[in-house]
């Protein structure tokens, strides 16, 4: 297909009525979304990133929608396509592709092929700034178009996963232009990861299994930003929670939290509900599927779908059915039978109810994107190539404008107080 060909508006039999979907659900996202307005008033009388192409592989639903809107207003043209074959929602992709200067390749229910010719689309518009939510995009750049990086003036990325990629090509002295974690600062892992996860992913298995929470024993993969807002939110929905970790400190932290933490093997036994958060694969697998109960619900909730090995579980089943839309039920030798949701893609997103992350959490994560993309579209000189942590000042300019769009006032250090905190020749 040619590029023209890939985008959204061709794909679609009606994209008008799509458009119009669309364009509601980002009406109701804009209007809980006030940093990305802030920022979108202040772009749109400066116009920061005019004469930049913004190339973007991200969840394509109504607060991206919103982000891709305010580099608009910022001055940018804009091409995006999905970063997971089932998390793109069509009507809000063709409201997308109707924005003046932007162009959306994203598509639900693609296949590989299908998902990297899309990436492939976004590549061939030469960026000039890169936007990533796994890094398949500077991934796709680096392997296939390296004559395209030197107009390249560097990028964002969005997740955990992402990050640990770009840090490896990085260690291979691979990565060739600078990427600012977007991930790691506090104003997205702290609340994205934590309490965006933690609600979404049981928000999108509550609706798409309608089976209760409380009484439930369930079983979390990994106690890290996401894990531990996966666990805590269960809790406080009168779950009991039974954390699996390989590290340690993040074990003990789990067991002083007072969940019950216990091998893979050991959980497996006893859960009924199993939520993967780790960002690794094989988390599990067949010996694990061997011990668990008749009718568990098995979903993850990480990058990409290779926590649950899935196939050894399709090669162990003797039948294998939908029982719900988004749950696939498998059945085992002895009878017993696996339900997994969302074909084992990341829940809170790829489930067909599932509208990803809460509107305010995505307004912080999106914020710091659109800050970072001005950055690094305003530097006289760019960072190296390598991954970067988001300048500090530029975390507390997005909290500092949350704070005022909700008009919470909060204290600030006096002179003697500055100079107390920043002195070290004072003791008892
Ligand atoms: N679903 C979403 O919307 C969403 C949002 C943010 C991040 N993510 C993704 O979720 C994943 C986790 O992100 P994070 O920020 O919590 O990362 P993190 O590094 O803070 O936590 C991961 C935890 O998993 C543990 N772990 C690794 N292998 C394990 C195994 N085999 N068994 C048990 N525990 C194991 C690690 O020790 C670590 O504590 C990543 O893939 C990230 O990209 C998803």
């Amino acid at each position: 297909m040619s590029d023209t060909t890939l985008r959204i508006t061709d794909r679609l039999s009606d994209p008008a009525d799509a458009r119009t979907t669309g364009e509601r659900k980002m009406d109701w996202a804009r209007a809980h979304m006030p940093i990305l307005e802030a920022i979108t008033e202040r772009f749109e009388r400066e116009e920061p990133l005019a004469g930049e192409h913004v190339g973007m592989a991200m969840h394509v639903e109504a607060k991206t929608a919103v982000l891709v809107e305010t580099l608009a207003a910022g001055g940018a043209t804009v091409d995006i396509t999905g970063c997971n074959p089932l998390s793109t929602h069509d009507d809000v992709s063709a409201a997308v592709d109707a924005i003046e200067g932007v162009q959306s390749f994203a598509k639900r229910g693609v296949d590989d092929d299908e998902y990297y010719e899309a990436i492939d689309a976004v590549v061939r518009s030469e960026p000039t700034i890169t936007i990533d939510d796994g890094a398949d995009l500077i991934f796709r750049i680096h392997r296939e178009y390296p004559e395209l990086i030197e107009d390249i003036r560097g990028g964002c990325e969005e997740t955990t996963t992402g990050v640990h990629r770009l840090r490896a090509m990085a260690d291979d002295d691979a990565l060739a232009y600078p990427v600012y974690a977007v991930n790691d600062t506090p104003m997205k892992r702290l609340f994205d990861n934590v309490h965006g996860t933690g609600e979404s992913s049981l928000a999108s298995i509550a609706m798409t299994t309608n089976l209760s929470w409380a009484g439930k024993r369930v079983v979390v993969a990994g106690f890290g930003y996401c894990g531990k807002g996966v666990a805590r939110k269960a809790a406080g929905q009168n779950a009991s929670v039974i954390v699996t970790e390989v590290d340690p400190r993040r074990a003990l932290e789990a067991h002083m939290e007072g969940y019950d933490v216990l091998p893979m093997r050991e959980a497996a036994a006893e859960g009924e509900v199993f939520i993967t958060t780790t960002g690794n694969r094989d988390v599990i697998t067949e010996s694990d599927f061997e011990v668990m109960q008749d009718g568990v619900v098995l979903a993850n909730a990480g990058h990409f779908d290779v926590e649950i090995d899935l196939e050894a579980l399709r090669e162990r089943a003797v039948a294998e059915r939908d029982v719900r839309d988004g749950i696939r039920e498998y059945e085992l030798p002895d009878g017993r039978r696996l339900n997994v949701l969302a074909e084992g893609r990341l829940v809170n997103l790829a489930a067909p109810v599932s509208l990803g992350h809460p509107v305010e959490v995505m307004d912080q994560s999106f914020g710091v994107q659109a800050v970072c993309t001005e950055a690094l579209a305003t530097a006289e000189t760019v960072p190296e190539a390598g991954v970067h942590p988001v300048p500090d000042e530029l975390d507390h300019e997005v909290a500092a404008t949350k704070l005022e769009a909700e008009g919470i006032a909060h204290d600030s250090l006096t002179e003697v107080q500055e100079a107390y905190m920043n002195s070290w020749d004072h003791g008892t």
